[in-house]
């Protein structure tokens, strides 16, 4: 079933048809098509191109329409080209000839471009709004467990700092997804419909009135643009990666931290799975595929970004190819927030062995040596100092903490009995800026 063919003398091959189709993934978007073009009626309407009576009834055919989908009578599939023809051909079957004016100064171009731009938006805030909810979920996660860790560099202990700090880490970077994703909404926000295919319309359309119909900010400055403008699928897409990229960090972690070198945390049973042959695994599987699916989101960046890449103005066929990988991308995400919100939800923090690899690791070899520096040594020989120190109690297996103050002396004369207190890992976190961990 096509919105076309006057000009063509051959059939198109059944090999073609399938290959040009795009209802099987593009009837996501009948929402936004029907709901610009129930914009679309109104706007034809209200500039006289249409009479109040053809468009109550493509209003209400469309509304129709849109109930049969909802409710199951009208299964999305049939041999039509894609969602656009889907609605419009249905339009047509219920409510006669009048359904042949809807498409009246429209595109399929312009139409797309209207659905894509709607269907985008919504995602991108229902991503933030679960973004949001996932903040809170790490927020409290962080205010119940002040507890000491280390921290690390290199993957090796560096200093100390809360368990409470480190998952703030990831607060802030949600933050920054949060603004990011915003503001690609905000630059989003143009009404493309009424760009026609390329060139506008000879008709006198309003193109204000769709752009309020359909909350947009705007209308597009150009049309070229306006129906080849696919930034906002990059922008995306590219603001999904940077917030994947973070998940498969805090995944990292958390596979980490749950293995029995780190024994930091315990991943709920609902989160993990077993091993087929080896019955003491537990495997942190929902860490491990977040991780996984970050790759699979920054395929769909590129080859979104490869897809536009050299396209010559205005549509052209390829850009249809911007859909699977927008929704695959959106959907990964959603999914993969759905999953960290249960997870960091469950998650059991065992302060005791995060205490015990703090001990162990020298982490207050730097505030100990601030502790010179207040003395009046400079920074570098205190470093020195320290250095020394540290090499003397891994060869006696202890800490510095451990050394009396006489053996200290034997180091720097400017060590007193106060050294203890300045280097304890409790009081070196309440002091100075450090506050900020508590
Ligand atoms: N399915 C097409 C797409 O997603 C709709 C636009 C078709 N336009 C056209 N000139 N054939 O891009």
């Amino acid at each position: 079933m096509k919105l076309w063919g006057g000009r063509f003398k051959n059939e198109e091959s059944k090999l073609m048809e399938d290959f040009n189709s795009s209802l099987s993934f593009d009837k996501r978007l009948y929402f936004q098509d029907i709901t610009g073009s129930k914009a679309h009626v109104k706007m034809l309407a209200s500039c006289g191109i249409l009479t109040e009576e053809e468009k109550e009834k493509i209003t209400e055919g469309l509304n129709t329409i849109l109930k049969e989908i909802e409710s199951g009578i009208l299964k999305l599939e049939g041999d039509y080209e894609d969602i656009h023809s889907f609605v419009e051909t249905n339009l047509i079957k219920k409510i006669g000839n009048v359904g042949k004016k809807l498409h009246t100064g429209r595109s399929r171009n312009d139409q797309v471009a209207v659905d894509m731009r709607l269907y985008a938006k919504e995602k991108a805030l229902e991503i933030v709004n679960k973004m949001e909810a996932l903040q809170q979920v790490v927020f409290k996660l962080a205010e119940e467990n002040p507890a000491i860790m280390p921290g690390y560099t290199h993957l090796q202990r560096a200093q100390v700092v809360t368990f409470k700090h480190h998952m703030m880490a990831y607060h802030s970077m949600f933050s920054r997804d949060i603004k990011r994703l915003e503001d690609a909404v905000d630059r989003l926000n143009e009404n493309p419909l009424g760009c026609g295919a390329l060139a506008g319309t000879t008709y006198s359309i309003d193109r204000e009135i769709t752009t309020k119909e359909l909350n947009f900010k705007k209308t597009v400055d150009n049309y070229l643009d306006g129906v080849s403008d696919r930034d906002y699928i990059i922008e995306l897409i590219s603001c999904f990666s940077i917030l994947m990229m973070h998940f498969s960090r805090l995944s990292e972690e958390l596979i980490l931290w749950s293995s029995k070198e780190f024994g930091f945390i315990e991943i709920d049973d609902q989160f993990a799975t077993g091993s087929s042959i080896m019955p003491q695994k537990k495997n942190p599987d929902a860490a491990e595929l977040i991780r996984g699916k970050t790759g699979r989101v920054y395929g769909a960046l590129t080859s979104i970004l490869t897809t536009m890449k050299s396209l010559p103005l205005a549509y052209n066929k390829d850009m249809q190819e911007d859909k699977e990988p927008f929704f695959d991308a959106s959907d990964t995400v959603l999914k993969c927030i759905s999953i960290l919100i249960e997870m960091l939800g469950t998650l059991k923090v065992k302060k005791e062995t995060m205490l015990k690899a703090v001990k162990k690791g020298f982490l207050n070899a730097t505030e100990a040596a601030d502790y010179l520096v207040n003395k009046g040594m400079p920074f570098r020989d205190a470093h020195g100092v320290i250095g020394s120190i540290v090499l003397y109690c891994e060869e006696e297996g202890c800490s510095i903490e451990d050394l009396s103050v006489e053996k200290l002396k034997e180091f720097s004369s400017l060590f007193e009995e106060d050294i203890y207190d300045f280097i304890d890992y409790e009081n070196s976190l309440k002091k100075g800026i450090k506050k900020l961990m508590l």
